[in-house]
C-alpha cells in the first residue's frame, strides 16, 4: 500500500459517530444501538491459549545467532505455514521507545474528541482518525474508533494527519517506524532462507519498505459479547506486527475452524503473514483470518504495523518457486490489488480466495 495512498480513493462512506461517544452513551443507558450488536457472536466457539495449543514463540535473537539460526528458521517457515501468526520475542526494539509510543497513543486517544478530529479522516480518504469500510448506512459497525497513518517510505508521509498532541507523538511514531521496518526487513530475510528462494526476489517486492499504521482504540462494552472489535478479515499486506499497547487481550484467530484466543506475552510483538506474502508463497505461508473481541471492563489499544508492497509492484507467486509447481493465484499489479482488498469489504478472506487460480 502506501506510496501515494492519498491518491488511491476508497469508497468508505462517513461514519460520523465515535464509538468512545457511543460506548460512554451505552454506559449510562445499557442499550447498544442495532448497527453495533452482532448476532453471531454467541455461536462461535473459542478456545483459549490456557488449553494447550500455544502460538509459536520465534526468538529474533536466536533466528540471528549463527549457533541456533537453522533451528529457529525453521520453526518460522512451520510457524508460517501452519499458523500464519506467531509471538516474536527478544525483536531487540528498545524498550524505552516502546513505552514512550505506549504513552504516546494512550494520551492521543484519551484527548477531548474534538481535539482528535483535527486529523479526523476526509471523504474518501485512508488516513487519520476515524473508521475504515464503512460502505452502507446498513452495516454492522466494529467497535473501534481508529488512526491510520502512512508512516513509510518516509518522504510520502502527509504530516497534516500525525498528531501534534501530545508533543512527543510524532517523534515517537517517526522511531518506532524505524524500527519495526528493520524488524521486519530481517524476518523477510529469513523467510527467504526457509523458502529457498533469494533474498532479493522476496526483498525487492516491499522495496522502499512501505509501511501503514493503524492505531486501534476498542472501549470497553458490558455487554462484550454483543459486540465485535474488529470483524474477521485477513490483512492486504506482506506482514503485519502487532503490539499490544495496554496488557488488554482481544486478538482471536482462525484454527481449525474455531477462533484461537492469543495471550499475548508480555513485551512480545505478534506478527502475521498477509494476503501478498501467501500469494508471493504460492500458498505456502498462511494469511489467516484474525478479529478482535472487546474487553467488559476495559480499553484495549493496539497499534498494528503493515509492511506492504508498494502499488507499483505486481503481486504473484514468485518465479523461483514456480519451478516446483504450477501458480495457485493469478498475479495483479499492486494498484489492483489494494484497490480490490478495500472494496472486499473486510469479509474474511474472500477477496484472497478471488485471486485463487483453479478452484
Ligand atoms: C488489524 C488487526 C488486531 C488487534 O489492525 O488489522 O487485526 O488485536 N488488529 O487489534
Ligand atoms: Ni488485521
Amino acid at each position: 500500500m502506501a506510496g501515494g495512498l492519498d491518491e488511491l480513493k476508497v469508497e468508505f462512506i462517513d461514519q460520523d459517530e465515535s464509538v468512545q461517544v457511543v460506548a460512554d452513551t451505552v454506559g449510562s443507558s445499557g442499550e447498544i444501538p442495532e448497527r453495533y450488536v452482532r448476532a453471531e457472536m454467541e455461536a462461535d466457539p473459542v478456545i483459549n491459549d490456557a488449553d494447550g495449543h500455544s502460538l509459536p514463540v520465534i526468538d529474533l535473537s536466536r533466528l540471528i545467532n549463527p549457533e541456533f539460526s537453522k533451528e529457529e528458521i525453521a520453526k518460522l517457515g512451520s510457524a508460517c505455514e501452519d499458523w500464519g501468526f506467531f509471538q516474536l520475542v527478544n525483536h531487540g526494539v528498545d524498550g524505552g521507545l516502546l513505552q514512550q509510543i505506549k504513552d504516546d497513543i494512550t494520551e492521543f486517544f484519551r484527548l477531548p474528541l474534538q481535539e482528535k478530529m483535527a486529523v479526523a479522516i476526509p471523504p474518501n480518504g485512508l488516513q487519520g482518525f476515524g473508521h475504515h469500510f464503512v460502505f452502507s448506512k446498513e452495516q454492522k459497525l466494529d467497535w473501534v474508533d481508529l488512526l491510520f497513518l502512512s508512516t513509510r517510505p518516509i518522504d510520502e508521509r502527509n504530516m497534516d494527519f500525525w498528531p501534534t498532541n501530545p508533543p512527543t507523538f510524532r517523534g515517537s511514531l517517526d522511531k518506532y517506524s524505524l524500527e519495526i521496518a528493520n524488524v521486519s526487513a530481517k524476518l523477510f530475510k529469513f523467510m527467504a532462507i526457509n523458502l529457498g528462494v533469494d533474498e532479493e526476489a522476496l526483498l525487492g517486492t516491499f522495496k522502499g519498505q512501505p509501511q501503514n499504521v493503524r492505531i486501534n482504540h476498542y472501549p470497553p462494552c458490558r455487554q462484550a459479547d454483543k459486540v465485535l472489535g474488529l470483524s474477521p478479515h485477513t490483512d492486504g499486506v506482506g506482514m503485519t506486527l502487532l503490539l499490544q499497547v495496554n496488557d488488554v487481550q482481544g486478538l482471536q484467530i482462525r484454527k481449525d475452524g474455531s477462533w484461537f484466543a492469543v495471550k499475548n506475552l508480555p513485551g512480545a510483538l505478534v506478527v502475521n503473514v498477509g494476503d501478498v506474502l501467501e500469494i508471493l508463497t504460492n500458498g505456502k505461508y498462511k494469511s489467516i483470518e484474525h478479529r478482535a473481541v472487546i474487553n467488559p471492563d476495559k480499553e484495549r489499544i493496539t497499534i498494528a504495523a503493515f509492511q506492504s508492497a508498494p502499488l507499483s509492484c505486481t503481486v504473484g507467486p514468485l518465479q523461483e518457486l514456480l519451478m516446483k509447481g504450477e501458480a495457485c493465484y493469478k498475479t495483479v499489479d499492486g494498484v489492483e490489488f489494494t484497490k480490490g482488498y478495500f472494496a472486499a469489504k473486510l469479509e474474511g478472506r474472500r477477496f484472497l480466495e478471488s485471486l485463487k487460480l483453479g478452484v
